[in-house]
């Protein structure tokens, strides 16, 4: 029976979700590509089948606990979830003291309670197998604040907070998880179109290129059970830190 890999957090083709699904297609995984917009969704799912590949797009949103469970059981339903993803987390930026705290509520939704929801349902599909990869995204802002970037950090910090206490909790159970810290823009289509100027200032190999994020966490992905990762941290050759 062939296994899933079940992706949350899908956008453009040349995005990080995007490379992420194409990339564990490319190991012999039918891909469950979830995301809040069909068409993009979509996109990816006949990316992959043209490529001789499996997959399966389903609208999810990564807040949203039903669709989540909903998500979990039509993955399992395909073949046993192998490796889970949970990349969802738009960048939140806002003025701290004129912030609403609808906006920092929605910014932990995304960055973090959607982690828990999405792990906990995977978790739940793995744990009688004792075996399955969980990896979650990060950003510089699941390691340091910085002016303006209260909401995404509390959220991001969370995230990564949350995936170390499953990492001591199930790891023993055969479940291995895994953090990745994307230190610095990314270079996919989100930030190439809208931010043309910080490309330029970045300049050659400025950002962080996705085919070597999407290997790093295929490298995790791959690795056997006596010598697992927690946590990897990329950056392009440029980056202060
Ligand atoms: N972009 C960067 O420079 C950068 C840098 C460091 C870390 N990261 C992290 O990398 C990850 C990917 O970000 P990205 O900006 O590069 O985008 P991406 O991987 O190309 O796409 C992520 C997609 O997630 C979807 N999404 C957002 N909220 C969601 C929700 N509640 N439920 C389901 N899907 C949701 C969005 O699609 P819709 O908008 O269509 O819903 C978005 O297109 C994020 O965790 C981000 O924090 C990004």
């Amino acid at each position: 029976m062939i296994k899933t890999a079940v992706i949350i957090g899908v956008g453009p083709i040349e995005g990080l979700g995007g490379y992420l699904c194409t990339h564990a297609a490319n190991k012999g995984l039918h891909v469950v590509i979830a995301g809040r917009t069909l068409r993009s969704i979509k996109t990816v799912r006949d990316a992959i089948r043209g490529n001789g590949g499996e997959a399966t797009a389903v609208v999810a949103d990564a807040t949203d606990e039903s669709q989540i469970k909903q998500l979990v059981n039509e993955a399992e339903a395909i073949g046993p979830i192998d490796l889970a993803i949970y990349n969802a987390g738009n960048n939140f930026p806002g003025n701290f003291l004129e912030m609403q705290a609808s906006y920092f509520e929605s910014a932990w939704r995304v960055c973090t309670l959607g982690g828990f929801l999405f792990a906990r349902e995977v978790i739940k599909a793995m744990i009688e197998r004792k075996s399955g990869t969980l990896l979650f995204t990060g950003a510089s802002a699941s390691m340091r604040g910085r002016p303006d970037f209260a909401a995404f950090t509390a959220g991001k910090a969370g995230l990564r907070a949350l995936a170390q206490s499953l990492a001591r909790e199930f790891q023993p159970q055969g479940i291995h998880i895994g953090h990745v810290v994307i230190d610095g823009g990314i270079a996919g289509e989100k930030i190439i179109s809208k931010y043309p100027e910080f490309v330029e200032r970045a300049g050659e190999d400025g950002l962080v290129g996705l085919g070597g994020i999407a290997e790093a966490y295929m490298y995790l992905y791959k690795q056997p059970r006596n010598a697992w990762t927690h946590e990897l941290d990329l950056r392009t050759f440029k980056e202060n830190f």
